[in-house]
């Protein structure tokens, strides 16, 4: 059974930026609140005309350009996004037309802040299955389509933007070593968006109730997240005779600097092994362990060889955590 391994990268952030400063003039906010409790300074934002298959293709093109291969080299995308372009066709389907990835195939995959690490762990086992030699995992997001700009507890959060990795076969002991992925549709509750599917189809009152949008109990997604951010890495790291000072670097999802840094101390990991960039892109949803992974690159923090921890916990609730030995 051959490995999996990352071979490229490409990352997308449209180019509009929301400040906190432009949302203290929108809602009943300051930036003083808004960095102190959540770390962010700023995000990107869509123009109008922009949706998922947008960014998407973007950062695809860019991972493709990085290896020197072509849209038609790809076996199968995976588009990670809960902002689909429609609800079908699939937005793989746009992008695999886009990228001209002839004979292709692929699905949308949905679990919101966890999608990109269920995208890699999917796309791993595809390639270790022997049947796939190139796979485009692909997270996307345009939040501010589904966020409500008059609600200050969610619309601080959200970004949007891209990323896209290309995975191949690996020799022995390259890439992939392993996951820990868990759902718990329990707590779905609390992070959600009511309308727009079968449950409660679009509606003149759906919409005037502004059932389309995010809904979220911050508290309960911010004590579920902190605690299982932290079990996960700890029982993936056990799963493999582990320990966290093994651990180069930890790349988590972005939703919150203190989930991140609490998650991180519980763990024991220094300043030097996380990654955080909240502050600059906000939470992007399935795009926010790209970006992450291209800043980590381009600070000189991620080089061949180190074993990396992906970890995230999303809407689902949905937990998922992969290591990787990084091999480029
Ligand atoms: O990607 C996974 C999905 N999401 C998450 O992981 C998010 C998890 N949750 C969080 O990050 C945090 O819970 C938030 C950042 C959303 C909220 O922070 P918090 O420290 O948990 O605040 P809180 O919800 O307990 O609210 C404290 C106060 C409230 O006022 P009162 O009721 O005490 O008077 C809120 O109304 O802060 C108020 N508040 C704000 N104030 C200024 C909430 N949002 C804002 C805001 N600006 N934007």
């Amino acid at each position: 059974m051959p490995g999996a391994k990352i071979t490229a990268l490409g990352c997308y952030a449209p180019p509009g930026v929301l400040t906190n400063h432009d949302l203290e003039k929108m809602v009943e906010t300051s930036n003083e609140w808004i960095l102190e409790r959540t770390g962010i300074l700023e995000r990107h934002i869509a123009a109008p005309e922009i949706a998922t298959s947008d960014l998407a293709v973007e950062a695809a093109r860019e991972a493709l350009a990085q290896r020197g291969i072509a849209g038609t080299d790809l076996d199968a995308v995976i588009v990670c996004t809960v902002t689909p372009d429609m609800l079908f066709p699939s937005t793989a389907c746009l992008v695999q037309d886009r990228l001209g990835a002839k004979g292709a195939w692929g699905f949308d995959l949905v679990a919101a802040c966890s999608g990109f690490i269920y995208g890699l762990t999917t796309g791993a086992h595809l390639i270790m299955s022997g049947t796939h030699k190139k796979v485009l995992v692909i997270g996307a997001d345009t939040m501010s389509r589904i966020i409500d700009y008059t609600d200050r507890g969610t619309c601080v959060l959200f970004g949007d933007g891209a990323g896209a990795m290309l995975l191949e076969p690996a020799e022995d002991g390259e890439g992939f070593i392993g996951f820990l992925n868990e759902i718990d549709g329990s707590g779905g509750d609390y992070l959600k968006m009511p309308a727009g599917g079968s449950r409660m189809p679009a509606t003149c009152e759906s919409v005037a109730g502004r059932m389309h949008y995010v809904k979220q109990d911050g508290a309960q997604v911010f004590k579920y997240a902190v605690r299982k951010m932290y079990e996960s890495c700890r029982a993936l790291l056990d799963l493999h005779g582990l320990s966290p000072k093994d651990v180069s670097l930890l790349i988590p999802h972005q939703a919150n600097r203190r989930i991140i840094t609490a998650a991180a101390e519980r763990l024991g990991l220094s300043c030097e092994q996380i990654i955080i960039n909240i502050d600059r892109y906000g939470n992007t949803t399935a795009a926010t362990i790209p970006l992450a992974t291209r800043d980590a690159i381009d600070q000189g923090r991620l080089k061949k060889g180190d074993l990396v921890l992906f970890a995230a916990v999303g809407a689902g609730f949905t937990v998922g955590t992969n290591l990787w030995r990084w091999e480029y």
